[in-house]
């Protein structure tokens, strides 16, 4: 999605589970980074605080952002739970095109 100010945001990215870890997920990214690399400057995305996520965009070449506190709190009627934690603030991460 394009937010303006030559920034791209990735919205949903999923890869069926029994084709994960094999490097489908950071294709996808790379395509997406090749695609527009010359008419956005940024790619970012929104992730829980979860160790099935962020570990996976910083191998894709993420750095940390910025949070909104208490993001699936005050958006979800419902608890999130990832990996046995509760989801609570909306981690940004950001990468240079
Ligand atoms: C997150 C997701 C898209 C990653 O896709 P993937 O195809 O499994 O990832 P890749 O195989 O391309 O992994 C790229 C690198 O990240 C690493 N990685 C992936 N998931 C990881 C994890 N949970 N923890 C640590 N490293 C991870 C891989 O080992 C690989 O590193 P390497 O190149 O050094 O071997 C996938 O797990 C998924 O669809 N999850 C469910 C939906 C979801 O949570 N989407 C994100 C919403 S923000």
């Amino acid at each position: 999605m394009d937010v303006g100010n030559k920034v791209l945001e990735i919205k949903n990215l999923a890869v069926l589970p029994e084709y994960q870890k094999k490097g489908y997920g950071r294709m996808l990214i790379d395509f997406v980074c090749q695609k527009y690399k010359n008419s956005f400057k940024e790619l970012q995305v929104g992730t829980g605080d979860s160790l099935l996520t962020i570990p996976f965009y910083e191998k894709c070449g993420f750095v940390r952002s910025h949070i909104i506190k208490n993001f699936f709190i005050d958006n979800y009627d419902h608890p999130i739970i990832e990996n046995g934690t509760r989801l609570i603030d909306m981690v940004y991460l950001k990468k240079q095109l």
